[in-house]
């Protein structure tokens, strides 16, 4: 089909403005993996003071994946990728770049893009980390597009991946009952007569950084047996402020993209949030005025995956068919920062 025959589009494309003569930004395959073992409600229940009730009401969540003690974040993102790459017919050779998206890598460095490089024999593609926590998917997307819009590169691999499990207490129930790991890959390419990723908002507070964080393991407080000893190497919350704070950066994030693309929210397929909380992802889909099966969740099945969550969502997504092509997909992320972001894609 030439450009010309193309059917009109309905929605603007504010990469257009930046004379890209026809590059786009598609995402062509997309890949998830969660590990096998199953922590569920009722397993919890003998771990911690807390009830499948307590965990279902406030959270939605029924059970979460865990990582063996030998399967690390570049395996699961490995796992992930592998998939991706399948779908889009792309080989490890043709990979120009891999940006992983985690806050639990493998070590601190080398990054876990490099270890994923070697797992899958990229061989000729550069490798990096990037860190905005459970925001890091569409981070990471962004990136990607600059290289892919710029024509710096042609096949580039973004991976959203976390064994949080390496990080939570799991002898304290405000957070243990919440995270889980997995990871999920898009590969991003340039795909002439397709619009692909339309627009990525991305925001940062760094002023709100105490609300969720983990205090030890950095160059402020390295590893040491009192750091052990005193749980600095476990994740730590503010529930409840996290929790407004969520709500109405989602909602501004969401808001913004949208408003770049001049749409309103009837005209999105799907809603792909950050999978965190259950009441998180209604509250922003009401705010949104969303229906309810605009949105898209999966977080009963495996809790909050940081990074990886959005990831595993939109591979879930397309393969159960609730995304076909051409629809127009709005994803919606937040996490530790405080980061949030908002991305419109057209599949
Ligand atoms: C953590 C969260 C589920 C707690 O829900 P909440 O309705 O705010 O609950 P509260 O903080 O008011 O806690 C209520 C009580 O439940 C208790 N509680 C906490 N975790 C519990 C658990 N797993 N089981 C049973 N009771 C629990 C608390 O100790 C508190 O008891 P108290 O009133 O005696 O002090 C909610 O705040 C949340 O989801 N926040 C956002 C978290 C998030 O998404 N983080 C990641 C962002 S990327």
């Amino acid at each position: 089909m030439s450009p010309s025959s193309l059917p009109a589009t309905k929605f603007k494309n504010p990469r257009a403005k930046y004379n890209f003569q026809g590059r786009t930004c598609s995402i062509s395959g997309v890949g998830s993996y969660v590990p096998r073992k199953v922590l569920t409600n009722a397993d919890l229940e003998r771990m911690v003071d807390t009830s499948d009730e307590w965990i279902t009401t406030r959270t939605g969540i029924k059970e979460r994946r865990l990582a063996a003690q030998d399967e690390f974040t570049s395996d699961l993102a490995a796992g992930a990728a592998r998939k991706a790459m399948k779908m889009a017919g792309v080989t490890a050779e043709q990979i120009d770049l891999i940006i992983v998206a985690t806050i639990t890598p493998d070590m601190l460095f080398p990054s876990t893009a490099c270890l994923l490089q070697r797992l899958i024999g990229a061989r000729r593609a550069a490798a990096f980390d990037i860190e905005a926590a459970c925001s890091g998917f569409i981070y990471a997307l962004e990136i990607a597009q600059q290289f892919i819009m710029s024509r710096t590169y042609d096949n580039v691999l973004v991976v959203g991946a976390d064994k949080l499990s390496s990080i939570v207490n799991w002898r304290d129930r405000n957070t243990c009952v919440l995270f889980g790991d997995g990871a999920g890959a898009a590969l991003l390419q340039n795909r002439p007569h397709s619009h692909g990723l339309l627009t990525a908002v991305m925001g940062a507070d760094g002023n709100k950084s105490d609300l969720l964080f983990m205090p030890g393991g950095g160059s402020r407080c390295p590893a040491t047996a009192q750091s052990v000893a005193s749980g600095l190497h476990f994740l730590c919350m503010e529930g409840k402020e996290t929790f407004k704070n969520a709500v109405q950066a989602m909602l501004t994030a969401a808001q913004e993209a949208m408003r770049r693309c001049e749409i309103d929210i009837d005209r999105i397929k799907c809603i792909i949030p950050h999978q965190a909380n259950l009441r998180i992802i209604q509250a922003v889909g009401e705010r949104l005025g969303a229906k309810p099966d605009q949105l898209f969740v999966n977080v009963h099945k495996y809790g909050n995956t940081s990074a990886a969550s959005v990831a595993i969502a939109l591979d879930e997504a397309v393969a159960s068919g609730r995304i076909q092509r051409g629809d127009l997909i709005l994803l919606i992320v937040f996490g530790a920062g405080l980061t949030w972001g908002a991305a419109v894609i057209e599949w």
